[in-house]
């Protein structure tokens, strides 16, 4: 097991699509359990692949409150069963800090294989269908800021960027007072 890097928006490489998933090998079942490790840890509800630089279609998932009910997704798609959207206000581990209202379709059909091929299908709504929504946009190469005002989206890209420069310039400190 391993702790994965997770990209930070606005990463470029957060904005490539995930292939589907032809074939399930061990190192994909790895890949799964690194990133539930990766999100347990962070703490957080949600992974998709594309944020730990993997872009294949694979989404990791717990919304218990034991964080004790592992979901996993290979090739997940989503259908609405409703035109009815809901807000919720959502965070992202790829948007550290930042939280906003996104409207997204209030009941949706979940079609995935599990991590030995088999299909499954189930009907989502509340935070799983808001979350399945959210993990699918990052395979699409999707964020939810991508639904805020454009002012709104520069101003979290100006912080984060701002941030990341900060943290590679102590991490150049460091190296440059431990040499
Ligand atoms: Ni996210």
């Amino acid at each position: 097991m391993a702790l994965l890097p997770i990209l930070s928006f606005p990463d470029p490489r957060l904005r490539t699509r995930a292939k589907p998933i032809t074939h399930i090998t061990p190192e994909i079942k790895q890949l799964a359990a690194d990133m539930l490790e990766t999100m347990y840890a962070a703490p957080g509800i949600g992974l998709a692949a594309s944020q730990v630089d993997r872009h294949i279609a694979l989404i990791v998932m717990d919304l218990s409150e034991e964080k004790n009910q592992p979901m996993i997704f290979v090739n997940p798609n989503v259908t609405p069963l409703t035109e009815e959207t809901k807000p919720y206000e959502e965070g992202c581990l790829s948007v550290p800090q930042f939280f906003d209202q996104v409207e997204r379709r209030a009941k949706v059909r979940i079609n995935a294989q599990d991590l030995d091929g088999q299909p499954f299908e189930m009907e989502a709504e509340g935070l799983l269908a808001v979350c399945i929504q959210h993990e699918l946009d990052h395979l699409d190469g999707k964020l939810f800021v991508d639904y805020l005002s454009p002012l709104k989206r520069q101003r979290i890209r100006d912080k984060l960027s701002k941030k990341g420069r900060q943290k590679s310039r102590k991490s150049e400190e460091a190296a440059v007072s431990a040499s």
